[in-house]
Protein backbone atom coordinates (compact mmCIF):
# COMPACT_ATOMS: atom_id res chain seq x y z
CA UNK A 1 0.00 0.00 0.00
CA UNK A 2 1.18 3.43 -0.92
CA UNK A 3 1.35 6.41 1.26
CA UNK A 4 1.55 9.42 -0.58
CA UNK A 5 1.82 12.58 1.32
CA UNK A 6 1.22 15.67 -0.93
CA UNK A 7 -1.23 16.11 -3.97
CA UNK A 8 2.01 15.91 -6.46
CA UNK A 9 2.71 12.46 -4.94
CA UNK A 10 -0.88 11.45 -5.85
CA UNK A 11 -1.05 12.64 -9.22
CA UNK A 12 1.99 11.65 -10.36
CA UNK A 13 0.61 7.83 -8.98
CA UNK A 14 -2.72 8.52 -10.68
CA UNK A 15 -0.87 9.32 -13.52
CA UNK A 16 0.78 5.66 -13.45
CA UNK A 17 -2.53 4.48 -14.19
CA UNK A 18 -4.16 3.60 -17.55
CA UNK A 19 -7.11 6.41 -18.20
CA UNK A 20 -9.95 4.12 -18.43
CA UNK A 21 -8.87 2.62 -14.98
CA UNK A 22 -11.74 2.50 -12.39
CA UNK A 23 -10.48 3.96 -9.36
CA UNK A 24 -12.76 3.75 -6.70
CA UNK A 25 -12.34 6.70 -3.46
CA UNK A 26 -13.15 6.49 0.20
CA UNK A 27 -12.19 9.94 2.00
CA UNK A 28 -11.87 9.83 5.43
CA UNK A 29 -10.62 11.27 8.51
CA UNK A 30 -9.19 8.55 10.62
CA UNK A 31 -9.85 6.62 13.47
CA UNK A 32 -11.29 4.04 11.27
CA UNK A 33 -13.90 1.33 12.07
CA UNK A 34 -16.08 -1.27 10.57
CA UNK A 35 -18.47 1.73 9.07
CA UNK A 36 -15.65 3.16 7.33
CA UNK A 37 -13.77 -0.57 6.04
CA UNK A 38 -18.05 -0.92 4.57
CA UNK A 39 -17.17 1.69 2.03
CA UNK A 40 -13.56 0.11 0.89
CA UNK A 41 -15.21 -3.02 0.86
CA UNK A 42 -17.93 -1.65 -1.58
CA UNK A 43 -14.95 0.63 -3.44
CA UNK A 44 -13.35 -2.43 -3.47
CA UNK A 45 -15.99 -4.44 -5.87
CA UNK A 46 -16.78 -2.05 -8.13
CA UNK A 47 -13.49 -0.73 -8.92
CA UNK A 48 -9.98 -2.03 -10.22
CA UNK A 49 -8.06 0.73 -7.80
CA UNK A 50 -9.02 2.05 -4.51
CA UNK A 51 -7.66 4.74 -3.08
CA UNK A 52 -8.67 6.44 0.74
CA UNK A 53 -7.62 9.46 2.28
CA UNK A 54 -7.19 10.00 5.96
CA UNK A 55 -7.34 14.15 6.48
CA UNK A 56 -8.76 15.94 9.98
CA UNK A 57 -9.77 18.52 7.82
CA UNK A 58 -9.85 21.92 10.15
CA UNK A 59 -12.03 23.54 7.97
CA UNK A 60 -14.98 21.53 9.00
CA UNK A 61 -14.60 21.79 13.11
CA UNK A 62 -15.95 24.71 14.54
CA UNK A 63 -13.73 27.16 17.14
CA UNK A 64 -15.35 25.43 20.14
CA UNK A 65 -15.70 21.64 18.33
CA UNK A 66 -13.24 18.77 18.55
CA UNK A 67 -10.79 19.31 16.21
CA UNK A 68 -7.70 19.47 18.56
CA UNK A 69 -9.12 16.11 20.65
CA UNK A 70 -10.48 13.90 17.15
CA UNK A 71 -8.49 10.68 17.84
CA UNK A 72 -5.29 10.16 15.16
CA UNK A 73 -4.41 6.43 15.43
CA UNK A 74 -2.33 6.49 12.00
CA UNK A 75 -0.88 3.23 13.08
CA UNK A 76 -3.81 1.52 13.49
CA UNK A 77 -5.75 2.97 10.31
CA UNK A 78 -3.05 1.78 8.24
CA UNK A 79 -2.91 -1.75 9.12
CA UNK A 80 -6.70 -1.82 8.44
CA UNK A 81 -6.31 0.04 5.61
CA UNK A 82 -3.83 -2.19 3.92
CA UNK A 83 -5.92 -5.84 5.42
CA UNK A 84 -8.76 -4.07 3.55
CA UNK A 85 -6.77 -4.28 0.13
CA UNK A 86 -6.74 -0.28 -0.55
CA UNK A 87 -3.95 0.18 -2.90
CA UNK A 88 -2.85 3.82 -2.16
CA UNK A 89 -3.49 6.15 0.95
CA UNK A 90 -3.62 10.02 0.35
CA UNK A 91 -2.22 11.27 3.94
CA UNK A 92 -1.45 14.99 3.25
CA UNK A 93 -0.65 17.90 6.58
CA UNK A 94 -2.95 20.67 6.70
CA UNK A 95 0.12 22.52 5.48
CA UNK A 96 -0.37 20.26 2.35
CA UNK A 97 -4.10 21.13 1.64
CA UNK A 98 -4.36 25.22 3.22
CA UNK A 99 -1.47 27.35 2.03
CA UNK A 100 -1.06 30.45 4.20
CA UNK A 101 -2.81 31.91 0.77
CA UNK A 102 -5.74 29.70 0.49
CA UNK A 103 -8.77 31.88 -0.86
CA UNK A 104 -11.41 29.65 -2.02
CA UNK A 105 -14.51 27.91 -0.45
CA UNK A 106 -17.25 25.93 -1.69
CA UNK A 107 -20.72 27.11 -0.57
CA UNK A 108 -23.63 24.65 -1.40
CA UNK A 109 -27.18 27.17 -0.81
CA UNK A 110 -30.46 25.40 0.66
CA UNK A 111 -29.42 22.14 1.80
CA UNK A 112 -27.08 23.37 4.36
CA UNK A 113 -28.98 25.55 6.35
CA UNK A 114 -31.11 23.05 7.65
CA UNK A 115 -30.41 19.90 9.98
CA UNK A 116 -26.37 20.41 11.42
CA UNK A 117 -26.40 23.23 9.78
CA UNK A 118 -28.73 25.18 11.27
CA UNK A 119 -27.60 28.24 13.65
CA UNK A 120 -28.73 26.40 16.61
CA UNK A 121 -26.72 23.33 15.47
CA UNK A 122 -23.12 23.04 13.77
CA UNK A 123 -23.86 26.21 11.43
CA UNK A 124 -23.21 26.23 7.46
CA UNK A 125 -19.67 26.70 7.92
CA UNK A 126 -19.40 23.12 8.78
CA UNK A 127 -20.55 22.39 5.11
CA UNK A 128 -18.55 24.91 3.79
CA UNK A 129 -15.99 23.12 5.45
CA UNK A 130 -16.69 19.76 3.81
CA UNK A 131 -17.64 21.02 0.42
CA UNK A 132 -14.58 22.51 0.25
CA UNK A 133 -11.83 19.75 1.14
CA UNK A 134 -13.97 16.85 -0.84
CA UNK A 135 -13.67 19.19 -3.98
CA UNK A 136 -10.05 18.98 -3.19
CA UNK A 137 -9.89 15.64 -2.95
CA UNK A 138 -11.75 14.76 -5.98
CA UNK A 139 -9.49 17.01 -7.79
CA UNK A 140 -6.38 15.30 -6.85
CA UNK A 141 -7.35 11.61 -6.94
CA UNK A 142 -9.81 12.71 -9.88
CA UNK A 143 -11.96 8.98 -8.95
CA UNK A 144 -14.35 7.18 -11.17
CA UNK A 145 -16.56 6.61 -7.92
CA UNK A 146 -16.43 8.33 -4.24
CA UNK A 147 -18.00 6.39 -1.48
CA UNK A 148 -19.99 8.59 1.15
CA UNK A 149 -21.93 7.28 4.44
CA UNK A 150 -25.65 7.35 4.77
CA UNK A 151 -25.10 8.11 8.60
CA UNK A 152 -23.90 11.59 7.31
CA UNK A 153 -26.87 11.95 4.65
CA UNK A 154 -26.79 15.30 5.02
CA UNK A 155 -22.76 15.83 3.96
CA UNK A 156 -23.94 12.88 1.13
CA UNK A 157 -26.96 15.33 0.09
CA UNK A 158 -24.62 18.73 -0.27
CA UNK A 159 -22.04 16.40 -1.84
CA UNK A 160 -24.25 14.87 -4.44
CA UNK A 161 -25.49 18.33 -5.34
CA UNK A 162 -21.68 20.10 -5.68
CA UNK A 163 -21.14 17.41 -7.61
CA UNK A 164 -23.88 17.58 -10.42
CA UNK A 165 -23.73 21.34 -9.97
CA UNK A 166 -19.69 21.86 -10.93
CA UNK A 167 -20.16 18.89 -13.67
CA UNK A 168 -17.64 17.08 -11.50
CA UNK A 169 -16.65 13.64 -12.90
CA UNK A 170 -16.47 11.44 -10.12
CA UNK A 171 -19.86 9.11 -9.40
CA UNK A 172 -21.44 9.47 -6.02
CA UNK A 173 -22.34 6.07 -4.62
CA UNK A 174 -24.14 5.85 -1.32
CA UNK A 175 -23.33 3.13 1.50
CA UNK A 176 -26.09 2.07 3.99
CA UNK A 177 -25.28 3.21 7.84
CA UNK A 178 -23.71 0.41 9.69
CA UNK A 179 -24.48 -0.50 13.48
CA UNK A 180 -23.24 -1.96 16.72
CA UNK A 181 -25.39 -5.14 17.19
CA UNK A 182 -27.12 -2.71 20.00
CA UNK A 183 -28.40 -0.03 17.10
CA UNK A 184 -25.96 2.48 17.95
CA UNK A 185 -24.76 4.03 14.42
CA UNK A 186 -21.01 3.47 14.16
CA UNK A 187 -18.80 6.60 14.60
CA UNK A 188 -14.95 7.69 15.15
CA UNK A 189 -16.66 10.10 17.91
CA UNK A 190 -18.12 6.53 19.52
CA UNK A 191 -15.18 6.19 21.13
CA UNK A 192 -15.98 9.91 23.36
CA UNK A 193 -18.57 7.89 24.94
CA UNK A 194 -18.11 6.64 29.05
CA UNK A 195 -19.31 3.21 30.14
CA UNK A 196 -22.95 4.86 31.45
CA UNK A 197 -23.68 7.36 28.08
CA UNK A 198 -22.60 4.40 25.98
CA UNK A 199 -25.20 1.75 27.94
CA UNK A 200 -27.33 4.56 26.78
CA UNK A 201 -26.25 5.38 23.29
CA UNK A 202 -28.67 3.02 21.57
CA UNK A 203 -31.93 5.08 22.14
CA UNK A 204 -31.48 7.45 19.28
CA UNK A 205 -31.52 4.86 17.05
CA UNK A 206 -34.75 3.24 19.23
CA UNK A 207 -36.30 6.66 19.20
CA UNK A 208 -35.63 6.86 15.30
CA UNK A 209 -37.45 3.36 15.17
CA UNK A 210 -40.26 4.38 16.98
CA UNK A 211 -40.75 7.26 15.00
CA UNK A 212 -40.18 5.42 11.59
CA UNK A 213 -43.55 2.92 13.17
CA UNK A 214 -45.64 5.75 14.10
CA UNK A 215 -45.18 7.14 10.66
CA UNK A 216 -45.84 3.87 8.67
CA UNK A 217 -49.03 3.14 11.37
CA UNK A 218 -50.36 6.31 11.36
CA UNK A 219 -49.60 7.94 7.66
CA UNK A 220 -52.31 11.29 9.10
CA UNK A 221 -50.09 11.89 12.04
CA UNK A 222 -48.53 15.37 11.80
CA UNK A 223 -44.70 15.65 11.52
CA UNK A 224 -44.36 17.32 14.40
CA UNK A 225 -46.23 14.59 16.67
CA UNK A 226 -43.82 12.13 15.43
CA UNK A 227 -40.93 14.49 16.26
CA UNK A 228 -42.66 14.47 19.65
CA UNK A 229 -42.49 11.18 19.99
CA UNK A 230 -39.26 10.77 18.79
CA UNK A 231 -37.91 13.99 21.27
CA UNK A 232 -40.37 12.28 24.62
CA UNK A 233 -38.14 8.77 24.18
CA UNK A 234 -34.71 10.91 23.78
CA UNK A 235 -35.79 13.37 27.01
CA UNK A 236 -36.73 10.31 28.94
CA UNK A 237 -34.51 9.47 32.22
CA UNK A 238 -31.23 10.13 32.04
CA UNK A 239 -32.17 12.86 29.37
CA UNK A 240 -30.06 13.34 26.42
CA UNK A 241 -29.94 17.27 25.13
CA UNK A 242 -31.50 17.21 21.81
CA UNK A 243 -30.19 19.61 19.36
CA UNK A 244 -32.74 18.61 16.87
CA UNK A 245 -35.63 16.01 15.74
CA UNK A 246 -36.62 16.31 12.21
CA UNK A 247 -38.35 14.80 9.68
CA UNK A 248 -37.66 16.23 6.33
CA UNK A 249 -37.61 15.77 2.44
CA UNK A 250 -34.65 13.45 1.69
CA UNK A 251 -33.87 15.78 -1.91
CA UNK A 252 -34.04 18.94 -0.44
CA UNK A 253 -34.01 18.25 3.42
CA UNK A 254 -36.32 21.11 3.99
CA UNK A 255 -39.03 19.61 7.24
CA UNK A 256 -41.87 18.69 5.83
CA UNK A 257 -45.03 20.10 6.13
CA UNK A 258 -47.58 16.85 6.01
CA UNK A 259 -46.07 13.73 6.80
CA UNK A 260 -45.27 11.55 3.54
CA UNK A 261 -42.49 9.07 2.00
CA UNK A 262 -40.50 9.13 1.28
CA UNK A 263 -38.63 11.22 3.85
CA UNK A 264 -35.48 11.20 6.45
CA UNK A 265 -35.95 11.10 9.84
CA UNK A 266 -32.73 12.89 11.40
CA UNK A 267 -31.89 13.42 15.19
CA UNK A 268 -28.47 15.27 17.44
CA UNK A 269 -28.36 14.68 20.39
CA UNK A 270 -25.43 15.36 23.01
CA UNK A 271 -24.50 12.86 25.61
CA UNK A 272 -21.59 13.79 27.89
CA UNK A 273 -19.10 16.06 25.96
CA UNK A 274 -20.07 13.69 22.92
CA UNK A 275 -22.62 14.95 19.90
CA UNK A 276 -24.13 12.31 18.24
CA UNK A 277 -26.09 11.94 15.11
CA UNK A 278 -27.93 9.85 13.25
CA UNK A 279 -30.77 8.93 11.02
CA UNK A 280 -33.30 6.53 9.07
CA UNK A 281 -34.84 6.87 5.72
CA UNK A 282 -38.18 6.01 5.03
CA UNK A 283 -38.72 4.82 1.80
CA UNK A 284 -41.64 5.09 -0.35
P1 LIG B 1 -15.54 10.52 8.58
O1 LIG B 1 -16.42 10.95 9.70
O2 LIG B 1 -14.23 9.86 8.89
O3 LIG B 1 -16.38 9.56 7.65
C1 LIG B 1 -15.86 9.09 6.43
C2 LIG B 1 -16.96 8.39 5.66
O4 LIG B 1 -17.42 7.27 6.40
C3 LIG B 1 -18.20 9.31 5.46
O5 LIG B 1 -18.69 9.15 4.14
C4 LIG B 1 -19.17 8.78 6.50
O6 LIG B 1 -20.52 9.00 6.16
C5 LIG B 1 -18.82 7.30 6.48
N1 LIG B 1 -19.30 6.65 7.71
C6 LIG B 1 -19.06 7.04 8.99
N2 LIG B 1 -19.70 6.21 9.86
C7 LIG B 1 -20.36 5.31 9.10
C8 LIG B 1 -21.21 4.19 9.40
N3 LIG B 1 -21.52 3.86 10.65
N4 LIG B 1 -21.71 3.47 8.37
C9 LIG B 1 -21.41 3.81 7.08
N5 LIG B 1 -20.61 4.85 6.74
C10 LIG B 1 -20.10 5.57 7.73
O7 LIG B 1 -17.28 12.28 6.93
C11 LIG B 1 -16.10 12.60 7.05
O8 LIG B 1 -15.17 11.79 7.64
C12 LIG B 1 -15.55 13.92 6.53
O9 LIG B 1 -16.56 14.90 6.63
C13 LIG B 1 -15.01 13.86 5.09
C14 LIG B 1 -16.09 13.44 4.08
C15 LIG B 1 -13.83 12.87 5.02
C16 LIG B 1 -14.48 15.26 4.67
O10 LIG B 1 -13.54 15.73 5.57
Amino acid sequence: MKILRSPNAVRAWRNTWPIQTRIGFVPTMGALHAGHLSLVRRARRENQVVVASVFVNPTQFGPHEDFARYPRPWANDRQLLEAAGVDAVFLPTPAAMYTPAHATSVVVKGLTNTLCGAPTSRGPQHFVGVATVVTKLLNIVSPTRAYFGMKDFQQLRVIEQMTADLNMAARIVRVPTLRERDGLAMSSRNTYLSVADRAQAPRLYLALQSGRKLLRSRPFMSPRAIRKNVASILTAHPPFRIDYVELVDPVTLQPLAKTRTPALLAAAVVLGRTRLIDNIYISK
